[in-house]
């Protein structure tokens, strides 16, 4: 609970004394028919409260002498509490979570008029929710009507991500350790599905192993749809379907991460089906390895964003122009991105409470430097479909990626993935026990 008042106050102090912050929690997930989905909170909402129900509204009124924290909540229910379990109600929010004054949701646009009193400033998630957006937008036209009695009529609306996900950024000692943990649970799992893992098994049934390794150790969900490809659907990027059978000379490439306590791992190994890269193989992996080793290593406080970029593009183009896939002078080959057929997306992303997490990654137009507490992916890779061009069909079929989630700390890096091995020989050897 300290931890969230912490970032309340933090957003508050940001917000100024005459701002409002409105936010509302995830929708109930979709019923199906009787059965419903499992539900999951808004990033936003749990980091600045810790509260796991839907239906419900932060509000933060700086300042307020009648309490700065409200929330507006589900009433309690018995029947409800029956089939589908507890709920916090108006006391429970008060306190199990701290919010100084509790009122029943349906009571929320009722009331809105007046906490809008003395506020010029309304921050909210532009994106989140149509309902709310319309309900503030009939409010503030509604007290527009009444501008002659003396109403506050017109606001600022100011996108609370400007302020909060810039907070998110900037992990703190408890986020580390709660991403450390699923960083862990992950690189387990990776070790489970390659030592699992020979020709015949089904992809899925490599998805079984992970999700089974996840859930033993705590972690109930996958931060994201797992992609477990082999041979060819190793270069489709996003494959999720999973259901092919793998074959001897396939390589497999399995991109997933547990969510642990709502912190994400996003890892990515690549590995030979039956135990031993060919020759092919194997020289498309080192380089892809040598591209993320050096990404990694650049990892400092100060670095550029765009500079891990750099690095991987350079020793990928150098890797594919030493096999021969591509020919021409480095510079010029990378000038015109010459790589792009074989290394089509970025070299990461922030990592935290989503798999791709909040953050901007330019301010002034300008890469930020990396600071530490922030959380990142190195995620280089090397695709050849049978549909890239000018390419000999024993390269066909060859997609690694290899992703590792690294901190950035005072002096430089942690790596918090590392528990799996990625070096060729080190795989090899975990996969002949
Ligand atoms: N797993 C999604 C990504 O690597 O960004
Ligand atoms: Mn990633
Ligand atoms: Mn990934």
């Amino acid at each position: 609970m300290t931890e969230f008042l912490k970032r309340r106050k933090q957003l508050m102090q940001q917000m100024g004394p005459n701002a409002i912050a409105i936010l509302s929690a995830a929708p109930e997930v979709a019923r199906n028919h009787d059965h419903m989905y499992m539900f999951r909170q808004n990033s936003d909402f749990h980091y600045l409260t810790g509260f796991n129900e839907p239906e419900a509204i932060m509000v933060l009124l700086p300042e307020h002498k009648e309490g700065e924290f409200i929330l507006f909540n589900r009433v309690r229910d018995k029947t409800e509490e029956i089939w589908n379990g507890h709920r916090a109600g108006q006391k429970g929010a008060c306190r199990e979570f701290g919010a100084d004054r509790a009122f029943p949701i349906q009571d929320f646009a009722k009331k809105l008029p007046e906490l809008l009193k003395d506020r010029d400033t309304i921050y909210y998630a532009i994106d989140c929710d149509a309902q709310l957006n319309q309900t503030l937008i009939n409010i503030i036209i509604e007290l527009r009507g009444k501008i002659r009695s003396g109403a506050q009529s017109s606001f600022a609306l100011i996108d609370i991500a400007d302020i909060l996900h810039e907070m998110r950024l900037f992990k703190s000692p408890t986020e580390i350790a709660l991403l450390k943990k699923a960083g862990q649970i992950t690189a387990d799992a990776h070790i489970r599905a390659m030592q699992y893992c020979r020709p015949g098994l089904y992809e899925y049934e490599l998805e079984a192993e992970i999700t089974h390794e996840f859930i033993r150790q705590g972690a109930r969900f996958h931060a994201y749809t797992p992609i477990i490809g082999s041979g060819a659907n190793t270069c489709i990027l996003h494959y999720v379907t999973n259901h092919q059978r793998i074959k001897k000379t396939d390589l497999v490439l399995v991109d997933a991460g547990a969510e642990y306590q709502y912190y994400a791992a996003d890892v990515t190994r690549t590995f030979p089906a039956n135990g031993r890269f060919s020759a092919e193989q194997r020289a498309v992996y080192d380089i892809v390895l040598e591209a993320q080793l050096a990404g990694i290593k650049a990892i400092r406080p100060g670095t550029a964003w765009n500079k891990i970029e750099e690095i991987t593009v350079k020793i990928i183009t150098q890797g594919l122009k030493d096999i021969g896939l591509l020919k021409g002078n480095l510079d010029s080959l990378i000038e015109k991105q010459a790589y792009l057929p074989f290394y089509m997306h970025r070299s990461g992303h922030w990592l935290g409470l989503d798999t791709h997490d909040a953050g901007v990654y330019k301010i002034n137009h300008k890469w930020r430097p990396l600071k530490s507490g922030m959380v990142r992916t190195v995620e280089p890779g090397i695709y050849i479909s049978a549909n890239t061009p000018n390419v000999p069909k024993r390269w066909h079929h060859i997609g690694i990626r290899i992703e590792d989630d690294i901190l950035v700390t005072k002096t430089g890096y942690e790596v918090l993935s590392d528990k799996a091995p990625k070096r060729a020989k080190d795989i090899e050897s975990l996969m002949s026990r």
